[in-house]
C-alpha cells in the first residue's frame, strides 16, 4: 500500500501533529507524515517531532515582515521539494494569503476547537461558556479562503459541564481533537 506524503504545519506545542504521527504508526494507517513545519523556530512541536524521527523545519516568518505571500512561497517550495501530498493544519496560527490556499484546494485540511460554523477565530472556548452553551466539540474541514470556513469533513461533540473553565473544556476538547484529527484525515486520504 503507498501512504499518502502528509505535512503537518503547526505553530507551538504540536498535541494534534503528535496524534497524526502516532496513528500513522499503525502499518495500516494511510497516511504518513513525513514533514513537520513550523512558522517559528521555536514551536515546541519541531523538537517532538525531531525526537520522532520526522523532518522538522522552520520556515521563519519573521525575515519575510509583512510579506505574508513571501513566506507562503517559501513554505509551498518547501512542500513540493518533499512530495508532500496533503497538508494538516494542526495549530497553525496565521491567517494564510490566497496563493497557499489556492495551491493546496482540496488537500488542506484544518482542525478547529469548536463545532464550526459556530466560534471561528479565536478564544472560541471563552466564547462558547460565556455565552451558556452546553456543548462544544471540533471540527476537521478543508481549508477555503475564509478563515474556519472550508466543506466540513468530520466533528465530534463533547458536553459543557456545570463548573467548567476554559481550561478543562480545552482540555477535554482536546482529547477529542486528537482522535477525530487522526480518523478523519485517514478517511479523507482514502478517498483520494
Ligand atoms: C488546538 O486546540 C487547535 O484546534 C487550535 O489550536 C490548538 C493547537 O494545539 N487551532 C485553532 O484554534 C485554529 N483556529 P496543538 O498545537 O497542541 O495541536
Amino acid at each position: 500500500m503507498s501512504r499518502a506524503k502528509v505535512a503537518v504545519l503547526i505553530s507551538g506545542r504540536g498535541s494534534n501533529m503528535e496524534a497524526l504521527v502516532r496513528a500513522a504508526r499503525d502499518p495500516a494507517c494511510p497516511f504518513e507524515v513525513t514533514l513537520v513545519l513550523a512558522n517559528k523556530p521555536d514551536a515546541g512541536g519541531l523538537a517532538i517531532a525531531a525526537e520522532a524521527g520526522i523532518e522538522a523545519l522552520a520556515v521563519d516568518q519573521k525575515p519575510f515582515g509583512k510579506d505574508r505571500e513571501a513566506h507562503e512561497r517559501a513554505i509551498d517550495a518547501a512542500l513540493r521539494q518533499r512530495g508532500i501530498e496533503v497538508v494538516a493544519l494542526a495549530g497553525y496560527m496565521r491567517i494564510l494569503t490566497p496563493f497557499l490556499v489556492e495551491a493546496w484546494e482540496g488537500r488542506m485540511l484544518n482542525i478547529h476547537p469548536s463545532l464550526l460554523p459556530a466560534y471561528p477565530g479565536l478564544d472560541t472556548h471563552g466564547r462558547a461558556l460565556a455565552a451558556g452553551e452546553v456543548e462544544a466539540g471540533c471540527t476537521v474541514h478543508l481549508v477555503t479562503a475564509g478563515v474556519d470556513e472550508g466543506p466540513i469533513l468530520g466533528q465530534a461533540r463533547v458536553p459543557i459541564l456545570p463548573g467548567d473553565t476554559e481550561h478543562r473544556l480545552a482540555e477535554r476538547v482536546l482529547e477529542q481533537e486528537h482522535r477525530l484529527y487522526a480518523a478523519t484525515l485517514a478517511e479523507f486520504v482514502r478517498g483520494l
